[in-house]
């Protein structure tokens, strides 16, 4: 049987280690040619060479995610020696964890520049190209700290979830030119979260437990415009939804009516997920129109 990647081109940032290096060995056991993107040279060229001892194909590059012109080099160059880039995984993170009160704003722009514009950058890189083709697969890293936070990580959830909505809209932008933009939210035990667990836990959260979403996001077959929750061989999915909500008019007491009414506003039944931003205005004049037919 062909592999379901057979053929195609993956850049994997931040795959040296980690949950890129266990990506970047499932991309190549599914037959992608893997291009092994780490800022440590060494870590890189290790997971080249454990991809390349099982007959893969790969390329190690040591490109900052947060260096436009070094990413642009990168793509030129994967474009250059496999004539093209299929599937794109922005995975290179760090984290500078501090309460709000305490955290330096340098350390919190270092944090939105390595998570958010590292992606933007990568796949700044890859957009025009996938565009050109036709055809292309992008894979943002969130997680659960930007989708629904966790003390003492402000500037790393503001970042993970900027990549939601960033996610949000180049899905709707690419869909035209055959490109799937998803999120991964994952969980494994990483030097990022190893003093988090017990050995027990550690066991099921191994990297490897989360590649199989990224294998599924980076083929043919991928959804678009997901969020996809993965760890301990457990997948999920988050959504942003908007309830119904309650029509309570534009009078000078409306503060204190939602005040009262946060229950009904919040009721969680029927309620949906946009596909677009555009229909929470329509949902808005829609219930306003017909709570004024009612009073009539
Ligand atoms: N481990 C988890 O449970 C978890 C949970 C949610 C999200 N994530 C996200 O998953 C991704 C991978 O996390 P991990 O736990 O494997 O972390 P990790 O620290 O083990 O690996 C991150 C890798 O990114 C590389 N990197 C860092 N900055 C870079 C840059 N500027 N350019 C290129 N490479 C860079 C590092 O050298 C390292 O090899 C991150 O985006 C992280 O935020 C991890």
């Amino acid at each position: 049987m062909t592999p379901l990647l057979a053929d195609r081109v993956a850049i994997v940032t931040g795959a040296g280690k980690g949950l890129g290096r266990a990506h970047a060995l499932a991309l190549a056991r599914y037959g992608a040619k893997v291009v092994v993107n780490d800022l440590d040279t060494h870590a890189a060229n290790t997971v080249c060479a454990e991809i390349k001892s099982t007959g893969g194909e790969a390329l190690a590059h040591c490109a900052n995610v947060q260096d436009l012109p070094r990413v642009e080099a990168m793509v030129s160059e994967t474009i250059a020696r496999w004539g093209r880039v299929d599937i794109l995984v922005n995975n290179a993170g760090i984290l500078r964890d501090k309460t709000f009160a305490k955290i330096d704003l340098a350390d919190f722009r270092l944090v939105l520049d390595v998570h958010l514009m590292g992606s933007v950058h990568c796949t700044h890189a890859v957009w025009s190209h996938m565009r050109e083709r036709g055809y292309g697969r992008i894979i943002f890293t969130t997680s659960s700290s930007g989708l629904y936070g966790n003390f003492g990580q402000s500037a790393y959830s503001a970042a993970k979830m900027g990549l939601v909505g960033l996610m949000q809209t180049l899905a709707l932008e690419g869909a035209r030119y055959g490109i799937h933009v998803n999120c991964l939210a994952p969980s494994a035990a990483t030097q990022m979260t190893d003093s988090l667990f017990t050995p027990e836990d550690l066991a099921a959260l191994a990297p490897d437990h989360v590649s199989p979403a990224v294998v599924a996001l980076a083929s043919a077959h991928a959804p678009n415009k997901q969020i996809v929750l993965a760890g301990a061989g457990s997948f999920e999915q988050a959504h942003v939804t908007m309830t119904q909500g309650a029509v309570l008019g534009d009078q000078a007491d409306t503060a204190e009516s939602i005040l009262a009414n946060w229950r009904r506003i919040g009721e969680r039944v029927n309620e949906v997920v946009p596909a677009t931003g555009f229909e929470q205005y329509q949902h808005e004049i829609a219930r306003a129109r017909a709570h004024s037919l009612e009073k009539k």
